[in-house]
């Protein structure tokens, strides 16, 4: 391929910048030119397309959110929407696209490369929950800011021996709730993937801490188990103890990269270049045992990540 594009979709993510960054860098390596398209797949529809050049990229790499932006694009469920897109990008010579983005980006991405234009996926998303990659780009990054916010939780609860709710972002999925429950020695946590039940999980965990002589409890509630604020007033109405709620929302989604996230968007980016410069589409790139590899899409979407059930289980024994 000599031309091909690379745009950013669904929620942003801290890394997206770095992984634009790789794309266009390693293209124009290749001798291929790169068009940056504005505003997700919106813009794709719309042609927004901006050539890029290797200053296009520069002093970006430290910055969170996306340079090119996103959207969230509905009419791109519409067969006849994704057709216009393709006839778009071949009308502007684009032969091949990288979409950073979460598992509906990846979806879009499927239906382009189906319809006619290969696309390559690269996961960026705060989130972590597509199957087939060990780590999504902006995970660490938002993992960091969490671990922040909670710990400065912790000093209050702990001054105020109170209960602290605080829930997280993760949409369906529970790992950012499940790492940082581990790394801020949470007293429980709760995920939209494992049936949890009021009384055994929270409240008895609560009322044992107390005679253990813990003065204060953190439990994390991912999003997607949600009602933290309905959930702190029945802690404090059956155990008398104190309890406050905080949703931490949006703050999880900004800040500038980890060097984990810079590292992982960099590989990929360089990765998902090669991948178009040999006239492959339909891949997603991931990260399996620090090996950067691809997978078809559908198939990567239907992978299953292992280890939630483990590091819950560890969670229990480490907060006695
Ligand atoms: P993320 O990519 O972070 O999971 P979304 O689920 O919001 O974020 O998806 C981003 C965009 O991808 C959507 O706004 C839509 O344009 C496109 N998309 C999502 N699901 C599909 C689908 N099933 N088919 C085609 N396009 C989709
Ligand atoms: O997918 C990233 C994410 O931050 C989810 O964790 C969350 O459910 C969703 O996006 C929030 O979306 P929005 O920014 O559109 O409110």
């Amino acid at each position: 391929m000599k031309r091909i594009g690379v745009l950013t979709s669904g929620g942003d993510a801290p890394g997206m910048n770095a992984a634009v960054r790789a794309v266009v860098r390693t293209a124009l390596s290749k001798e291929m030119e790169v068009f940056g398209i504005r505003k997700g797949y919106a813009g794709l529809v719309n042609g927004l397309f901006e050539e890029m050049n290797a200053r296009s990229v520069s002093n970006i790499l430290h910055h969170g959110g996306t340079i090119l932006q996103s959207s969230r694009c509905p009419e791109f469920h519409k067969p006849e929407v994704v057709q216009k897109a393709v006839d778009v990008a071949k009308n502007a010579g684009i032969e091949g696209l990288v979409v950073i983005g979460g598992d509906g980006s990846f979806r879009g991405a499927r239906d382009l490369s189906e319809t006619g234009l290969p696309t390559v996926g690269i996961p960026g998303t705060i989130d972590n929950d597509i199957g087939c990659t060990d780590y999504t780009i902006g995970f660490d990054t938002a993992l960091n800011t969490v671990k922040d916010a909670i710990d400065k939780i912790r000093d209050t609860a702990q001054s105020h021996e109170r209960c602290s709710i605080i829930e997280v972002m993760g949409r369906g999925a529970g790992y950012i709730a499940a790492y940082v429950a581990i790394a801020c020695g949470a007293e429980a946590a709760i995920i939209p993937e494992q049936p949890y039940d009021f009384q055994k999980d929270i409240i008895q965990p609560i009322l044992d801490n107390k005679k253990r002589g813990k003065e204060s409890n953190l439990i994390v509630v991912a999003e997607g188990v949600g009602g933290s604020v309905e959930m702190a007033k029945c802690i404090e109405m059956i155990t008398g103890i104190e309890t406050r709620a905080t949703v931490l929302g949006h703050i999880q989604r900004g800040g500038s990269p980890t060097v984990n996230d810079r590292m992982l968007a960099s590989r990929m980016g360089v990765h998902a270049v090669k991948l178009l410069h040999e006239g492959i589409g339909n891949r997603i790139v991931a990260v399996k045992n620090d090996e950067i590899v691809d997978y078809d899409i559908l198939e990567g979407l239907q992978m299953e990540k292992s280890f939630k059930k483990d590091i819950m289980k560890m969670e229990r024994v480490l907060s006695m």
